[in-house]
């Protein structure tokens, strides 16, 4: 027995070819989850732009899959191995898992699509396709500026003149450092939150960068942390905006998946009656990717005007979907090997109920 297990094991595919396969997605493994994951945990102190690095080394920032890339070893030494990052720790199995397949990607196989027999059958069919787009899709458009709103309006409904001390007012107009305090009615406050406003043409920017935790009465956590950032320029039918989410925020409290820490790396850009949707949306169940998806109410009105997504499976294998031009919000469905895994249709109604009315 004892022989035969290493022999055994040498006939399955080599570590070299596990992480061929995980390169064919390296760079959607970068934008669908890397930068997020990079943004909320580690930039507050290892990033470029952070305004305190908190000690980390200087030169040791993260804001693109190079610096990750080249940092490799170092990383997996620190939050896989000995487990000394992030500071302060917090790290879910699956957030370790991910990042594991995230560095296990090899430079040489990442240029060279390699050997395509190695990609395992597609686990999803059309419909759990659909399924998983269909979840994401359900929460509407993550809107930074709505999501800060929602962020400020659980801390307004139960801050009290103690906690949280040391926040301009009204909450968060430039700077909230919250040592950590418990409000009257039982939540807990903490974390560094800046915010940036500056007149831009005839509208308005907003950042946002936080790193920050609550806690409600009943244990479930609200998590800001990464950055926030819109823009804004007329109203109504005349609006304008711009919107991105880098990191994850989310408070298990919540409804759908916003209740499910989801990690985002999500920019939008659009108008009264139109919009495109870019980036990556990953929380328990789903991870999907929007390659630029149109909404557009002059061509495809309450549909989809074209653009696609791509949906990951458990095993890290990307399905593409790309939308037909008949305003269907269907499309054919290619699995990372090129095979056609069938038509997926997605109801896009929750993407035009967020837009409709939506004011920056
Ligand atoms: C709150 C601030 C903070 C956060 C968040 C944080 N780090 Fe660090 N990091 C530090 C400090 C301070 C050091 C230097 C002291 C040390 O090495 O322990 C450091 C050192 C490191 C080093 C060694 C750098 C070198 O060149 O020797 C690596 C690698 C690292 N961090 C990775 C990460 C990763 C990956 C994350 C996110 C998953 C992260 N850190 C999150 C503060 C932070």
């Amino acid at each position: 027995m004892l022989l035969f297990l290493p022999l055994s094991m040498s006939c399955g595919p080599g570590d070299a070819e596990v992480a061929a396969e995980a390169c064919e997605t390296q760079s959607a493994g970068w934008d669908g989850w890397g930068r997020g994951f990079f943004t909320t945990w580690c930039g507050a102190c290892h990033s470029a732009t952070t305004a305190d690095r908190r000690g980390a080394p200087v030169g040791s920032n993260f804001d693109s899959w190079d610096e990750v890339w080249a940092q490799r070893a170092r990383i997996e030494e620190r939050v896989l191995v000995d487990e000394s990052m992030p500071l302060g720790g917090g790290l879910s199995e699956a957030d370790r898992a991910e990042l594991k397949a995230l560095l296990a990607c090899d430079d040489d196989a990442a240029s060279d699509p390699g050997d395509e027999s190695v990609i395992p059958p597609a686990s999803l069919d059309a419909a759990g396709v659909a399924a998983r787009a269909d979840r994401v899709v359900a929460g509407g458009i993550p809107f930074a500026s709505a999501w800060f709103d929602g962020f400020v309006d659980i801390l307004m409904a139960h801050a009290d003149p103690t906690c949280p001390e040391g926040a301009n007012a009204p909450p968060y107009a430039i700077r909230a450092a919250i040592e950590g305090c418990v409000t009257a009615d039982g939540w807990m406050f903490s974390g560094l939150t800046l915010r940036e406003t500056t007149a831009e043409g005839t509208g308005v920017r907003e950042v946002v960068v936080g790193d920050g935790w609550g806690r409600d009465p009943e244990g479930r956590s609200l998590v800001f942390g990464g950055e926030l950032e819109w823009w804004g320029d007329g109203t109504g039918a005349d609006a304008l905006w711009e919107s991105r989410i880098d990191g994850t925020w989310g408070y298990e409290g919540a409804p759908g998946w916003q209740g499910e820490m989801p990690s985002l790396s999500f920019a939008a850009a659009g108008a009264a009656a139109e919009a495109t949707l870019d980036g990556g949306i990953a929380f328990v169940g789903a991870v999907v990717y929007f390659d630029a998806l149109r909404l557009d109410a002059a061509v495809c009105p309450g549909s989809i005007a074209g653009g696609g997504l791509r949906v990951r499976d458990d095993a890290g294998y990307w399905t593409t979907l790309t939308f037909d031009e008949d305003c269907s919000a269907c499309g054919a469905a290619t699995f990372a090997d090129g095979s056609s895994i069938g038509t997926v249709c997605v109801d896009p109604a929750p993407l035009w109920a967020s837009l409709v009315g939506y004011d920056p």
